[in-house]
């Protein structure tokens, strides 16, 4: 093969998150000749290397250090439980490991070209790679997809030092267990990563600016899922700023002050400082600038509704593109964009994106909350059922929580579906299932669900609809 052709592709995707690689994947399904870089030496992104795994690797192993001890609850004798971190640490990476060479296996068995270095736009159609052995490599391409995601947003004045003063990166990874862990933002990363060290018994204070935790999740269930973590030991400081934050040799000093403005400082003493509160979009040195790519004012590229930019060829997908920072809203992004490029009909339906929260219980949603149906001014009607009216809830000693199904007063198709309770996350795929398909809560309530399993509840929830729940 000349050289040329050697650096010639049909697309070229920036970025091996679970955008980037699900579309790499996809394009070459559909015949496309594919490269995809990255500029960590190995695929995933954030999702596979920092994100998704590892955090979802520390939840479970946490949870089974809690189940061990309440297993003499179930009648299960066990010995003193010690926590080995360095080894709870191996096991992390290796789920890190195993992902992450599966990727790899999958590119190659799609004959995709694994590419790792920085990658840099020089023209619509042509980029350079610095590669990460040192060397550097042009390609062409007729079509580049960005897909280069999203990192920590920086809270100004906080020198984050991944030591006492750490991002997710950096609490995903703590040497040893912090006795006092401050966590700046009531948000996803800061209640999962809150439960893992908390359990593995840390105290641990979330400092929240709003008046409330996880903005964006139904009030009412945000409120639930406060009182349930606030029993689990972890403390809430809301509606307050956090306005200093210093690493000293051996601890941290965090600064607060009320969010309104009016009221004294205060300080806490912590041995690590997480700072979560949210991210950004990734684009420092793509070269967007050079070729002309706009952005929003959040720094978001701007697409159309094919993920086309203001500039022909050049595609972009995931968390560096607008809506939730999630890897299952890339990935469907990721389809999408290869198999328009392939010349075939392709949609992303962002009315049924599910969210999880994998604390436990678990909090998981998919559609419109009761504050967003209010504001959009929808008539709907609310069908809810608790877990403790839940056969195999009951029998798990997983009571906590409850289903609510928002569904329309009108004509009941389905419109919100939101979950506090043990495998939300599971459970809420079902929901999200239904409301593709434009189901009503009838259509919900009619279907047999096997006895005895937590869906059931969500079948009462939509029998709750019109008051005819059969447990409650
Ligand atoms: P990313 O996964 O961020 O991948 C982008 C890649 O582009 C990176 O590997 C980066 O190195 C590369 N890159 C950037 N610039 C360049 C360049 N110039 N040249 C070459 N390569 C470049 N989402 C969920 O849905 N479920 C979860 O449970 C979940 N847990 C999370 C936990 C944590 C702690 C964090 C931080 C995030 C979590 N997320 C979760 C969010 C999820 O990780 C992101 O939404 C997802 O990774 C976005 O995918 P992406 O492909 O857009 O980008
Ligand atoms: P987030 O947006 O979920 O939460 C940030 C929180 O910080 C908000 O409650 C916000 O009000 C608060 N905040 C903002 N500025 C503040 C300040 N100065 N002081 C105190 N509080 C402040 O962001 P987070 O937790 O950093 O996560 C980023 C994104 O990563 C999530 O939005 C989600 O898209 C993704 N993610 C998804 C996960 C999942 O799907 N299970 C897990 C982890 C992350």
């Amino acid at each position: 093969m000349s050289e040329e052709n050697t650096n010639q592709f049909d697309l070229v995707v920036i970025g091996a998150g679970p955008g980037g690689y699900v579309c790499a994947i996809r394009a070459a399904q559909l015949g496309m000749k594919v490269a995809i870089i990255d500029k960590r030496g190995a695929p995933g992104g954030t999702c596979l290397n920092v994100g998704c795994i590892p955090s979802k690797a520390l939840l479970h192993a946490s949870e089974v250090l809690q189940e061990t001890q309440h297993a003499g609850d179930m009648g299960i004798s066990v010995g003193a439980v010690k926590v080995d971190l360095e080894k709870m640490m191996s096991f992390k990476q290796a789920g890190i490991d195993g992902n992450t060479q599966g990727v790899t296996f999958l590119l190659k068995k799609n004959k995709v070209e694994e590419i790792h270095g920085a990658a840099r736009l020089t023209a619509p159609g042509a980029l350079h790679i610095d590669l990460l052995d040192g060397g550097q490599r042009s390609l062409t391409a007729k079509n580049i997809v960005i897909a280069t995601g999203s990192e920590v947003t920086p809270l100004p004045g906080i020198e984050i030092d991944e030591d006492r003063i750490v991002s997710s990166t950096g609490a995903l990874s703590l040497p040893s267990i912090p006795k006092h862990l401050v966590i700046v933002g009531a948000g996803i990363i800061g209640l999962e990563l809150g439960s893992v060290w908390r359990r593995l018994g840390a105290e641990v204070t979330v400092v929240e600016f709003l008046d409330r935790i996880t903005p964006g999740v139904d009030a009412d269930l945000a409120k639930n899922f406060q009182r349930v973590l606030k029993k689990q030991g972890i403390k809430f400081m809301l509606g307050k700023k956090v306005t200093a934050a210093k690493a000293l040799k051996a601890s941290a000093k965090v600064t607060l002050a009320p969010a309104s403005g009016d009221g004294a400082e205060e300080t806490l003493t912590a041995d690590r400082v997480l700072i979560a509160i949210g991210r950004r979009p990734h684009t420092d040195g793509l070269g967007l600038e050079a070729i002309g790519v706009t952005r929003d004012p959040q720094g978001r590229i701007e697409t159309d509704a094919h993920f086309k930019t203001n500039i022909d060829g050049v595609f972009a997908i995931g968390d560096v593109i607008a809506g939730p920072m999630l890897a299952h809203k890339a990935e469907e992004e990721g389809v999408a964009v290869a198999e328009h490029l392939a010349g075939k009909p392709s949609h992303v339906n962002y009315h049924v994106i599910p969210g999880v929260i994998y604390t436990a219980p678990e909090v998981a949603w998919v559609g419109r909350s009761e504050e967003q149906l209010k504001e959009d001014g929808v008539d709907y009607v609310v069908g809810k059922f608790p877990f403790t009216a839940n056969g195999r809830a009951k029998v798990n000693g997983t009571t906590e929580g409850f289903v609510k199904i928002l569904a329309d007063a009108k004509t009941d198709r389905v419109l919100g579906v939101h979950i506090l309770g043990a495998q939300a996350g599971n459970l809420i795929a079902e929901a999200a299932m239904a409301m593709e398909f434009s189901a009503s809560s009838e259509d919900i309530a009619r279907t047999c669900h096997a006895h005895p399993t937590l869906p059931e509840a969500v079948k009462e929830a939509a029998l709750a609809i019109e008051g005819r729940a059969l447990h409650m």
